[in-house]
């Protein structure tokens, strides 16, 4: 019998076109409407029952091996961005403003191609393979959703596998860790209010300008001062909106940012530690603040007995030099919100390549991956189902 990542390499190029038609064809956050079609009429010719799952975008495979035993869910990400693709190439996105560049197309591909391996081996399966192509990834919506519609359950998931490219490990390995691999993502939200008046005349305001500044500078001690070092913690604004003219201080300034972290303890710890030094320092300057913080995803976290069972059985697709422990990420993933409902690894595969030049990173206009690194990702999943349904050294 071939090995799965001999069948992955024997589909190879069914994967690379399956990938640029996606690529060509990129749709926004729950608007993927074609990619779902696409998706489902290749999962229906190979055999694998499609079932409804609540939503319009977005789709569920269900596999049922020929003896009884656990549920194994692969998943995968398959929204585009709104970004305008820069790369010329064969597989230029067709539609202007839109981007797969995040490489969604290529996780849905890999996807499929563990789907087309694991229903030729349906007969040797004990148990069920759900497959979950997910929608809106990148508005943090997709997940929820399907949660919400019972995703998990019916039959229900054990386990859960997911993977997400990276062009900054090589073509060729995997990178899977024990704990977390990805932040937890919250977004804060910040008023100051002051009283407005003549730039000339600062006495007769309460400058929320100023009081800003310092609110800014001062949130930034709490990673440096309050913050364990040997933790990670990002606290970043990305919009500041206060004022219409350069000599007019205004009423008020307005906030929005970004909050990353990966202990849960500490995660919980932010809004308390930022409201009380966004009220001192305001209160200090004369001005009142307002301030919402809100949780949006947790860390994407590796059991470590099961990321450990992962590693080892990556070692049969790109054998032991090939599966690494990669640097976390500050970035976030909705893979996070099924680990918190049942036990889940999430990897990263990699699809870098400088000497082709595939060297940008997610979201820029000229992201582009390896495809050699399809075969990988296919072989990839389909090994952890069809093991662990196998019961091989688990
Ligand atoms: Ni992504």
């Amino acid at each position: 019998m071939k090995t799965i990542l001999e069948q992955a390499t024997e589909l190879s190029e069914q994967l690379i076109d399956i990938r640029r038609d996606l690529h060509r064809n990129p749709e926004l956050s729950f608007k993927e409407y074609r990619t779902t079609e696409y998706i489902t009429q290749i999962l229906l010719l190979a055999g694998i029952e499609v079932v409804p799952w609540g939503g319009e975008t977005g789709v569920v495979g269900l596999l049922k091996g020929d003896q009884p035993g656990p549920v194994v869910a692969l998943r995968a990400d398959i929204d585009g961005l709104p970004v305008t693709e820069e790369n010329n190439c064969l597989y230029q996105s067709l539609q202007p403003g839109v981007m797969h560049a995040c490489g969604h197309d290529a996780h849905t591909a890999c996807l499929l191609g563990a789907a087309l391996i694991l229903a030729g081996r349906r007969a040797s399966l004990a148990g069920t393979v759900k497959f979950i192509f997910q929608p809106a990834e990148e508005i943090n919506a997709g997940a929820k959703l399907m949660l919400e519609q019972g995703v998990l359950t019916n039959p229900a998931v054990d386990v859960i596998f997911g993977l997400h490219n990276t062009p900054t490990l090589p073509v060729g390995q995997i990178g899977c860790k024990e704990g977390p691999l990805m932040a937890a993502v919250d977004t804060t939200f910040l008023t100051i209010k002051g009283t407005g008046g003549h730039g000339a005349i600062p006495h007769s305001t309460r400058d929320p300008i100023t009081a800003v500044a310092a609110v800014i500078q001062g949130l930034q001690t709490i990673v440096s001062r309050q913050v364990d070092p040997l933790a990670a913690a990002v606290i970043s604004f990305g919009t500041i909106n206060g004022g219409h003219a350069h000599n007019v201080i205004p009423d008020k300034v307005e906030l929005t940012g970004t909050v990353r972290t990966f202990d849960a303890v500490l995660r919980r710890e932010m809004p308390g530690r930022m409201q009380g030094l966004i009220s001192g320092i305001a209160q200090a300057m004369g001005t009142q603040a307002e301030f919402v913080y809100r949780q949006d995803l947790p860390a994407v976290f590796n059991p470590p007995g099961l990321a450990a069972w992962c590693r080892q059985r990556l070692e049969q697709v790109v054998g032991t030099t090939g599966v690494v422990t990669p640097v976390p990420s500050m970035g976030g993933e909705d893979f996070a919100l099924f680990q918190e409902q049942i036990p889940g690894v999430f990897l990263w595969l990699g699809v870098g390549n400088p000497a082709k030049g595939i060297v940008h990173q997610w979201h820029n206009p000229c992201f582009d991956i390896d495809e050699d690194a399809l075969k990988f990702g296919a072989a990839a999943l389909a090994q952890l189902a069809y093991d662990y349904l196998g019961g091989v050294g688990r």
